[in-house]
């Protein structure tokens, strides 16, 4: 068994102004890549040149990471990055800023390389220093390697070849404050399915399991904001931030199987967003999962059954019909991927990933 996550993680309210002086300690410029609104909205980028103006050290905002960033703004910000003697990058906002600020960090470093370097595997790799700063309860990329990024010359979202873990992680309950609630739901939705398909995976240990049950339980504290029965409080927000950290945590361990991977075409396709679409697929999977999987999942999340877990999918992120073809597609782009085929820990054919998709 192997567990490695070598992020340092700070969690708690106002970590970014506690601990600016190690986000200091990473260069000298540092480049800021975010989206074009939230990072500013909820706080986070104050809170971020605020910790850097106090520490003398100069930055750069990049602040045009769109949702499921493509190739050519890695391509853009690493020219911006180059420009910019930036010499560390800090990715603040949801998966995508987080995503793009390994790539662009890659990238700036390895400047004469061109855009395929990205999908190239290279032991010998070296990236710029990475500082996350997760500002939605999803993704988890704050403590995974994972880059994913838009590759439209693939016609779809496929994840760079480097594994690039953030030196920092540092999380904070109060920027999901101020979050529309249908992100809420969407990256919630993203955190559950990371955890599920962790446990119900060929690659779970007990270690990615201790990931998995802490962070269902926690995860299932804040199904009643998630429904609307309640207001968000701001333990509610850091429990959320948690669950999403150790939703990446786990997936660290053993990467996501099936129900990620029939998502990614949703989201190219149809925009839906990735924590909807992979929901989309996550009860058909564990009702191929044996009754151990089951009970294991069902019982951290606080569901009593998988038609409870439906229920709760529809209430929160709506069932959509999805053209039939566009499923099939999915379906023949996973058949033809036999690394993600072997994450599922039952055996898999045609017939048992088309009933996953619906199909059947
Ligand atoms: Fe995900």
């Amino acid at each position: 068994m192997r567990y490695y996550m070598p992020t340092k993680v700070y969690s708690g309210e106002c970590c970014v102004s506690e601990h600016r002086k190690e986000i200091a300690s990473f260069g000298k410029k540092a480049l800021i890549v975010t989206g074009a609104h939230s990072a500013r909205a909820n706080g986070s980028y104050d809170d971020v040149t605020a910790a850097l103006d106090s520490e003398g050290i100069a930055y750069a905002l990049y602040d045009k990471v769109e949702e499921n960033p493509s190739v050519e703004t890695i391509m853009e910000a690493r020219e911006f990055g180059v420009r910019e003697g930036a010499d560390f990058v800090i990715g603040i906002g949801g998966g995508s800023p987080m995503d793009a600020a390994k790539a662009i960090a890659l990238m700036i470093r390895n400047q004469d390389k061109p855009w395929e370097y990205l999908y190239t595997a290279d032991p010998a790799a070296s990236w710029l220093p990475v500082i996350c700063i997760p500002t939605t309860c999803g993704t988890g990329s704050e403590v995974t390697a994972v880059s994913v990024l838009t590759n439209h010359a693939l016609g779809t979202k496929a994840s760079i070849k480097h594994a690039i873990f953030p030196e920092l992680a540092l999380i904070d309950g109060r920027y999901l404050s101020k979050a529309p609630l249908s992100v809420l739901r969407n990256t919630a939705v993203d955190a559950l399915a990371h955890l599920v398909e962790t446990h119900i995976n060929a690659d779970r240990t007990d270690y990615s399991d201790m990931c998995v049950a802490a962070g269902l339980s926690v995860w299932s504290r804040s199904k009643d904001v998630l429904l609307g029965n309640r207001e968000g409080t701001s333990e509610d927000y850091c429990n959320m931030m948690t669950a999403s950290t150790m939703g990446g945590m786990a997936i660290a361990q053993t990467g996501t199987s099936l129900p990620h991977a029939l998502g990614y075409k949703l989201t190219y396709e149809l925009g839906m967003p990735h924590g909807k679409a992979c929901g989309h697929f996550l009860q058909n999977y564990i009702r191929e999962a044996s009754e151990a999987e089951q009970a294991f999942v069902l019982e951290h999340a606080g569901f009593a059954s998988v038609d409870e877990m439906e229920s709760f999918y529809q209430a929160v992120c709506g069932r959509e019909s999805v053209d039939p073809s566009l499923l099939a597609d999915s379906v023949s782009r996973l058949l033809a991927d036999p690394a993600r085929l072997a994450k599922a820990s039952f055996p898999v054919d045609e017939t048992v990933i088309r009933r996953i998709a619906g199909l059947e």
